[in-house]
């Protein structure tokens, strides 16, 4: 009884396949302390986003829905840890069991469409702010990052993420065109790429470097502002190399965001 209870407390069922980041380098503590580690436990048993998800207030998580997917049946609980690189607790480390209401997580309903897969979780208590843990800046007004291209940003995610040894990986990567991104990810369906996509492209786009990671945060490396957040259409990147890595673009849900994060 005792030796069943100790697996089931390691085993780790993965989100996607356990190669949805493959490259990259891995970030030490306090490089992105924005970046969250987002997972579902449910009777010990543990399932953790690819992506993550990123610190947008002093209460608020924002990630992709996909993260939290089937949360409201069984007894599940979201966890959210913050200020760490690994799964393993580092100090100040600042971890959060939630359990799961219609006023702590918040699906983007604006639009019926399956694309907008955000979701914002609320805290238990607002976070303090450490060199290891920080909100991340959101743009003021959608602006310039309506249009942005040829953009340096990082995107940063979890290698192994369905192992205790997942670590905490980034990329720079390079924001792209919306017409040079509908050509490169799937000429025969022309319609998949929407204007409220942002896409970007790892400088060694081969199989040896992919993104698969969904709920990932974008930040522009020059003006260090919050641009997406990886889609669900990205989680075939390791699949097919080359083809590039999809993002919701934040300014397109900017106003729901800060009505619900920043109420
Ligand atoms: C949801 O949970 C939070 C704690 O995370 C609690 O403060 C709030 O009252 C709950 N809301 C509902 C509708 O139960
Ligand atoms: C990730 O997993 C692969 C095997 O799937 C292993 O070779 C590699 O060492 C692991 N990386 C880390 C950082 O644990
Ligand atoms: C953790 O990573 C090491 C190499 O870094 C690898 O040997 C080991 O198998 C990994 N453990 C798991 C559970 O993946």
């Amino acid at each position: 009884m005792k030796s069943f209870l100790i697996l089931t407390t390691l085993l780790v069922i993965p989100f996607v396949n356990s190669q949805s980041i493959i490259g990259g380098s891995p970030a030490y503590q306090g490089k992105f302390p924005y970046h969250a580690d987002v997972g579902i436990s449910e009777n010990g048993v543990s399932t953790w986003c690819s992506g993550g998800g990123v610190l947008v207030s002093l209460q608020w998580v924002l990630t992709s829905s996909s993260c939290l997917y089937g949360i409201w049946s069984g007894q599940k609980k979201v966890i959210i840890i913050l200020g760490s690189t690994t799964r393993d607790e580092q100090p100040e480390t600042l971890k959060f069991e939630i359990s799961p209401n219609s006023t702590n997580i918040i699906f983007n309903t604006a639009s019926p469409d399956a694309k907008d897969d955000l979701v914002l979780i609320q805290l238990p208590k607002q976070t303090s702010f450490t060199t290891n843990v920080q909100q991340v800046s959101l743009p003021r007004t959608k602006g310039i990052y309506g249009i942005l291209f040829n953009e340096r940003a990082y995107v940063t995610g979890w290698k192994n993420e369905s192992t205790t040894n997942s670590s905490l990986t980034f990329f720079e990567i390079n924001t792209i065109k919306n017409t040079n991104c509908v050509e490169e990810y799937d000429p025969e369906r022309r319609d998949i790429i929407a204007p409220k996509n942002i896409c970007a492209k790892l400088e060694m786009d081969t199989a040896q470097e992919c993104f698969g990671g969904v709920g990932a945060p974008l930040v522009s490396l020059p003006y260090n502002i919050l641009i997406g957040i990886t889609s669900t259409l990205s989680l075939k990147n390791c699949d097919r190399p080359g083809s590039p890595v999809v993002f919701l673009r934040i300014t397109d849900y900017l106003d729901w965001i800060k009505a619900t994060a920043f109420a």
